[in-house]
């Protein structure tokens, strides 16, 4: 895969990443699973342009990044057995945990919830940047609202290059999809969002919890919930279907035949997002393999680069291969749904 250069961020640039984040400016930087657009979580104005660059709705809350559990206290008011158990098995890692907040939060960050989202990033450069601006880092996706996530600095660039202060560069994600999103409501965990922490691994730990498919209509407490988890998102710009959804298309269905009948039809430019194999693979004008070695890591590290190279290769549709519903494959097909209804 062509990945560009990795540049470990100097001292000096993470000193003055901090100092942008204290003066209330933005700075995108690589954490294990995507690029974050960080701003100081306890100043309004600076989460506001968070909101205002990304084009996001303000009733969809942020994910509130800190080194270490020493801020935890400061900004959860609760903190529950489990807490502590999935803490202590997954952070720093790709777990966000959602508990009730304190009034240090500020209500921006939270969309009004009465919850804060809390996650400790697995990345030397994020845990080198929160060390260093000593504060709760708000940080979504770097992407316009509803787009592709970014996995490079590159990609952070180019969708929103000109509209931050400072992007650091951390080489590419290593998981590639975001955190698993729990709530530890009093009535159990729920997995608001499928992600880098696979429910089997938190199932080990505490036992059943409860997945939310915020995709589906047919689940009335999602909305309640996850105020931000909206089916649409993940969006590339090119249409893109589910393998499973087609055997053959409507204007294949005539096949080549009916187009040598009437050649002024012009053949539609199909691009494959496979698992593991492509098959039929003279259908398609681009084909992206996940992980020939049927790798749902792999495949997870791959995804959103892979969909951004389909979406930029001036296709008419893009078909996407199921994965298998376990593991990481619940959080790529839950992206792929979401890319669905974009
Ligand atoms: O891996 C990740 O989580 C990345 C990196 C940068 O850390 N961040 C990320 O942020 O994916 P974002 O904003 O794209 O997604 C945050 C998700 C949204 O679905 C939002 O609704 C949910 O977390 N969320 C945040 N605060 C919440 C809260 N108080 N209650 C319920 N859901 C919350
Ligand atoms: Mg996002």
């Amino acid at each position: 895969m062509a990945h560009p250069a990795v540049q470990e961020p100097t001292n000096m640039e993470i000193f003055r990443a901090a100092e942008i984040l204290r003066s209330g400016g933005l700075v995108a930087f690589p954490t294990e699973t995507v690029y974050g657009l960080g701003a100081n979580a306890l100043h309004e104005p600076a989460v506001a342009r968070v909101f205002d660059v990304k084009g996001r709705p303000r009733f969809d809350p942020l994910i509130v990044h800190v080194a270490d559990r020493t801020w935890i206290s400061r900004l959860a008011a609760e903190w529950p057995p489990q807490a502590q158990q999935l803490a202590d098995r997954f952070w720093p890692g790709p777990l966000t945990l959602v508990l009730p907040k304190t009034s240090l939060v500020p209500d921006l960050v939270t969309a009004g919830c009465s919850t804060v989202a809390l996650r400790i990033p697995d990345h030397p450069v994020a845990q080198a940047l929160l060390r260093a601006a000593e504060l709760p880092v708000a940080a979504p996706s770097a992407n316009p609202f509803g787009r592709i996530s970014p996995t490079t600095a590159v990609h952070v660039r180019d969708q929103l290059g000109d509209r931050i202060d400072l992007i650091l560069d951390g080489g590419p994600c290593r998981v590639g999809v975001e955190s698993t999103v729990l709530h530890l409501t009093p009535a159990g965990p729920v997995v608001l969002r499928p992600g880098g922490i696979t429910v089997e691994e938190l199932e080990d730990l505490i036992g059943t919890v409860q997945v939310i498919d915020a995709t589906s209509d047919e689940s009335p407490s999602a909305g309640l919930l996850a105020p931000g988890t909206l089916p649409s998102h993940y969006a590339p710009r090119t249409p893109l279907i589910l393998q499973s959804e087609t055997a053959l298309l409507p204007f294949e269905r005539g096949g080549a035949g009916a187009r040598r009948e009437n050649p002024s039809v012009p053949t539609p430019r199909l691009g494959l997002l496979a698992f593991h194999t492509a098959s039929d693979p003279a259908r398609f004008t681009c084909i992206e393999v996940l992980s020939s070695t049927s790798d749902l890591r792999e495949a997870a590290a791959n995804f959103f680069a892979a969909l951004r190279r389909l979406d930029a290769a001036g296709l008419d549709l893009i078909i996407a291969e199921v994965f298998p519903d376990v593991g990481l494959g619940r959080a790529l097909n839950d992206r792929l749904r979401r890319a669905v209804h974009g």
